[in-house]
């Protein structure tokens, strides 16, 4: 919150909505007459953020969208051009801590991991459809898994005989499958965390949002983004650079100055608190004037 600075009667997006925890920082600090457009992919996640945030009444509005979209979904809302916009990425813990949704490599699910149900591929298909190579690319490059080839060869021979079905089965098969374990980490969750990547093309989705949501600041609007990944926390740094330094890709591109010049992590005591912090790492930058 320090970061994004909400006021009285400015317009906030929260591009990564979950179940409301920063809408609400923002909306209650930009009171009485702040709005925020809290978007997210999660059909379901965003009926719990509808709930949470009902108090707050028309100044809060909820979009059913992926944050790529975020011009779009400004524009009809009215909501152009934004004070300040936040985005904390990746699974929200509710998607995490539901078995049904099989983001989690230690309860009993389908091998789902669709942030948007409504979207066809799951990791199950994804599974089935990808080949041994390209499996072991995926792992490698989008979990920084070292086995990746083993384990993809694991997998290629466990669908033959239909056995991918669960996450369970696919933790067990990772677990069979590396030679070493590291200490306090399962070794199922660079897998999981890559597969999630993958299905979600979580990549992709915040490509296309880091090239769009700096249009859509006014000068001295902030943006501020939560990554939880070294692949991800790298493109908004490589991006807010180029902002910065003026040469982003087109010429009318706007200006920022990076207002965080070391990346900003969770205090210890915040760790002790919340251990799914330890791995967050924030940037935030503003809009110069034109
Ligand atoms: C870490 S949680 C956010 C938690 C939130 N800050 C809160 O206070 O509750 C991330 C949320 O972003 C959503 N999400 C992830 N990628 C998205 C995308 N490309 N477009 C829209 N929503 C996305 C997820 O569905 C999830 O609910």
């Amino acid at each position: 919150m320090s970061f994004l600075c909400p006021r009285d009667s400015g317009i906030y997006c929260d591009a990564t909505v979950g179940l409301g925890g920063h809408a609400r920082a923002t909306i209650e600090r930009s009171a009485p007459h702040g709005r925020v457009i809290g978007i997210d992919r999660d059909a379901e996640v965003l009926k719990l953020a509808n709930e949470n945030l009902a108090p707050y009444g028309d100044r809060v509005r909820l979009v059913h969208a992926p944050f790529s979209q975020i011009r779009s979904v400004l524009e009809q809302a009215d909501a152009l051009p934004l004070d300040g916009c936040i985005a904390d990425l990746g699974v929200s813990s509710v998607q995490l801590d539901q078995p049904e949704r099989g983001f989690s490599f230690r309860r009993s699910g389908p091998l789902d991991m669709r942030m948007d149900r409504s979207q066809k591929e799951t990791a199950a298909d994804l599974l089935q459809r990808v080949d041994e190579e390209e499996l072991a690319r995926l792992l490698h490059d989008l979990g920084e898994e070292r086995f990746a080839r083993k384990i993809a060869r694991a997998v290629a021979r466990a669908r033959e005989s239909g056995e991918l079905e669960t996450t369970l089965a696919l933790s067990g098969l990772v677990a069979r499958s590396v030679p070493r374990r590291e200490a306090n980490k399962d070794p199922a969750t660079r897998v999981f965390q890559a597969l999630r990547i993958a299905v979600n093309d979580e990549l992709g989705e915040l490509d296309r949002f880091l090239q769009a949501a700096p249009g859509c600041l006014r000068p001295g609007g902030r943006l501020v983004v939560i990554a939880f990944h070294s692949l991800e926390d790298r493109m908004v740094k490589r991006r807010f650079r180029a902002l910065a330094s003026g040469d982003a890709d087109a010429p009318d591109s706007p200006r920022f100055r990076i207002l965080t010049k070391h990346v900003i992590t969770a205090s210890d005591s915040e760790v002790a608190r919340n251990p799914r912090s330890r791995s967050a790492k924030l940037r935030a930058a503003e809009r110069l004037p034109s």
